[in-house]
């Protein structure tokens, strides 16, 4: 194998062309949970930072939402869902056990003529996903992909159980993918899993819900998100001091800081969307990606650190420079 591609390779390469959000109507506050739970929104806050989270209706899919996070991504890329050949969806949490959520999306989006697949890494779906966006790119055999990260983890979560009612919420987030004018934005990857602790974090198939060993699953994602961002940055040749903004899988703001501080990026520079998603799975860090350029705090060239981890366990870590325009810029060129 010829060695992976680095951030700073000569030449055109792969790049995040557009972003885009999505979170269901439906807000449910610290508050709407304190009335029904044993729990309080000074513990919520103080334990893990969030402040809300949203969730789909009974009556809405997640396809929709899905679509709604792809429409707006492709709407940021100013181009069309014609000018897609791909669309990579990354959950756990599909409408139906089979068809996955790529075709009604594509369907929705208008690529009509795309590949479609779903995939299942739990926290690092998303990041799985852009990597092979950016391989079907870098080998000229797609021009533009979407990648999309939707959970609706309300319902596969026990809503009784204050231990995990309190931590998860729905929401989609979508990036395309395509050539970049400017050189490479997206750079290598890396990858662990550990099937040893598979059963800290969990939910089955029939009626299932999350089960979670709180305090491991904690540790772990700590010291593994903290390894595959050192790993990460070493294999693209960044320092730390270098990265303008980190995501790191929004599940529990004092992870984030964790981890953040472990690697010494300061924390101004890091994203803590989860205050108001709560965790979101594989839809995490696209959603925080989007919140962040809403927010004025990425912009062109800006070199975007990303993490996760979860359920598997799995973990990856990704390199991204800040956003490019398209080659061709014209829709359904
Ligand atoms: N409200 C009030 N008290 C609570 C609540 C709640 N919602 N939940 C737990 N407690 C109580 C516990 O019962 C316990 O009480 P006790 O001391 O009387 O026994 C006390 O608070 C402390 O509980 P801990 O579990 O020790 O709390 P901790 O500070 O570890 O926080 C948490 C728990 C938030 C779950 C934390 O362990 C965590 O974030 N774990 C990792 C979650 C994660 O990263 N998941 C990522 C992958 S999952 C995915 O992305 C799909």
């Amino acid at each position: 194998m010829s060695s992976p591609p680095r951030l700073r390779d000569a030449g055109p390469g792969p790049t995040i062309l557009g972003i885009g959000a999505a979170l269901p109507e439906q807000l449910v506050t610290n508050a709407a949970l304190e009335e029904r739970l044993d729990t309080s929104d000074e513990w919520i806050v103080r334990r893990t930072g969030i402040r809300e989270r949203r969730y789909l209706r009974a009556s809405e899919t997640l396809a929709d939402l899905a679509a709604d996070a792809c429409a707006a991504a492709l709407a940021d890329a100013s181009l069309d869902g014609a000018d897609v050949d791909h669309v990579i969806i990354a959950t756990i949490t599909a409408d139906r056990l089979t068809p996955g959520l790529a075709p009604a999306v594509a369907a929705r989006v208008g690529a009509a003529h795309a590949g479609v697949i779903d995939i299942n890494a739990a926290c690092a779906g998303f990041l799985y996903g852009l990597d092979q966006a950016a391989a079907l790119i870098e080998s000229g055999r797609a021009r533009r992909v979407l990648v999309c990260g939707a959970e609706a983890l309300s319902r596969i979560t026990d809503h009784n159980d204050r231990a995990t009612a309190v931590l998860f919420g729905d929401g989609a987030g979508a990036a395309v993918v395509g050539e970049g004018v400017h050189g490479r934005g997206i750079g290598s990857f890396v990858y662990g899993y550990d099937h040893e602790l598979t059963d800290t974090l969990f939910a089955e198939r029939h009626g299932g819900t999350l089960q979670m060993a709180g305090q491991q699953v904690y540790r772990h994602a700590v010291a593994r998100m903290t390894e595959a961002s050192r790993e990460v940055l070493a294999l693209n040749g960044v320092d730390a001091s270098e990265i303008d903004y980190f995501v790191a899988h929004q599940a529990n703001a004092r992870i984030v800081t964790a981890v953040a501080e472990a690697l010494h990026v300061p924390l101004e520079k890091v994203s803590f969307n989860v205050e108001w998603t709560a965790n979101t799975s594989a839809a995490s860090i696209p959603l925080a990606l989007a919140a962040a350029q809403r927010d004025g705090k990425l912009h062109p060239g800006s070199l975007v650190g990303m993490v996760a981890f979860g359920a598997g366990f799995v973990w990856a870590a990704g390199i991204t420079r800040w956003k490019d325009s398209p080659t061709t810029p014209t829709r359904s060129s």
